[in-house]
């Protein structure tokens, strides 16, 4: 049931102050600002190594972990999509955690990956919305995410209750590993609980975002860029777009732009930036003027502090509310599934089951 929705994945857009809420009370002990985890049968401080392994979507959710865990718990992660993986014949020592992306828990790859590591002596860790689909049986701990069924073929929600389970693991794993005060432990506590209140201040800036939807429409190329967790939402915006209005896009890491794609410059590609305000936004923003200086036209979603010194001379500016940098990829991906969504319902496609994708990809 739509409900008041057109789409499923509007209705599912909009979820997600709700779901991810949902999805925080059984990772965050509020009473004692602590996070919560499911009983381990395994000892987490043993740990020397995580590989992350998922797709599409799911992979970009393990690409934002990745940042988290090197940070706050100075663990070496490696990190593949699934179908590289299983068959570039990885390195797995023993100590090793293996922890598995998925909304349908029965993606091929991923699944085939998994058994890989479980054969190869690693712990299985699993993020899924399906608690009853083969990885959640499979693994050796299972974090579920309650994002509730998602129909819609393009991720939304299922991926920003993703982004909730894995920061709350990034803190589980800095805490035993000695790396996170009791003090810094309730900071991230309460800053998580914070994202739902962000999304939805995020979800307040739809109509804006729709009215922009008709400058992108018209675009046969558009390029997302951003750094550290924004390069992976930058890719996220990308995929979104190109998978449901099926305009070309590209994700880039900013300061990638220079060795390439910076070519692709004129005044009918639209350029969407990711620019947080914090240690990398001044190096995001000379790469924006960077295209600007090329006749690129900018899309900038920051907050206000961004926009306010940057935003000049950009052909629209998205603004988020500041929150902690913790929780900004929950926050920005709100923004970037929303122009997607509006620019695939200009262009009349079929947004819920867009052409040659599967919901599950059960299928290698
Ligand atoms: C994109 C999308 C896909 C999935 C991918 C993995 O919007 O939905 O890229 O993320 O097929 O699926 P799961 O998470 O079920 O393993």
């Amino acid at each position: 049931d739509k409900g008041n929705h057109r789409h499923f994945m509007q209705k599912e857009i909009y979820e997600q102050p709700v779901v991810v809420a949902q999805t925080l009370k059984s990772y965050l002990r509020r009473l004692e600002n602590q996070v919560a985890m499911p009983d381990m049968d395994f000892d987490l401080t043993a740990i020397h190594r995580v590989t992350i392994v998922a797709c599409g979507t799911s992979f970009y959710a393990g690409m934002v972990a990745k940042y988290w865990f090197e940070r706050f718990a100075r663990i070496p992660v490696d990190l593949d999509v699934a179908s590289e993986f299983r068959y570039r014949d990885p390195v797995l020592e023993p100590g090793g955690l293996a922890l598995f992306i998925s909304q349908s828990g029965e993606t091929a790859d991923t699944l085939a990956a998994l058994r890989h590591c479980k054969a190869n002596g690693q712990t299985i860790a699993v993020v899924v919305n399906v608690p009853t689909s083969s990885m959640a049986r499979e693994a050796d701990l299972l974090l579920p995410t309650h994002a509730g069924p998602e129909i819609g073929v393009a991720s939304t929600k299922a991926f920003t209750c993703q982004l909730a389970v894995l920061a709350a693991l990034a803190a589980r794993f800095a805490r035993v590993r000695g790396l996170m005060s009791a003090e810094d432990e309730a900071g991230i506590v309460e800053h998580l609980a914070e994202a739902p209140a962000g999304m939805n201040a995020a979800l307040g800036h739809d109509e804006d975002i729709e009215a922009m939807a008709h400058l992108v429409a018209p675009a046969r190329d558009v390029l997302y860029i951003g750094r550290g967790p924004d390069y992976p939402m930058a890719l996220e915006g990308a995929l979104k777009l190109k998978e449901i209005s099926y305009i070309h896009a590209e994700g880039y890491a900013a300061g990638e732009m220079k060795h390439g794609p910076i070519a692709l410059i004129d005044d009918k590609v639209p350029v969407i930036v990711l620019a947080p305000s914090g240690p990398l936004f001044d190096k995001t923003i000379s790469n924006m003027q960077e295209v600007q200086a090329r006749g690129g036209r900018v899309i900038l979603i920051s907050d206000a502090a961004g926009i306010a010194a940057a935003g000049e001379g950009c052909m629209a500016t998205i603004e988020m509310p500041a929150v902690h940098p913790l929780i900004q990829p929950l926050v920005y991906a709100v923004p970037v599934q929303l122009l997607a969504y509006h620019v695939a319902v200009l262009k009349g496609t079929d947004v819920d089951q867009p052409r040659n994708l599967a919901k599950s990809v059960t299928v290698e």
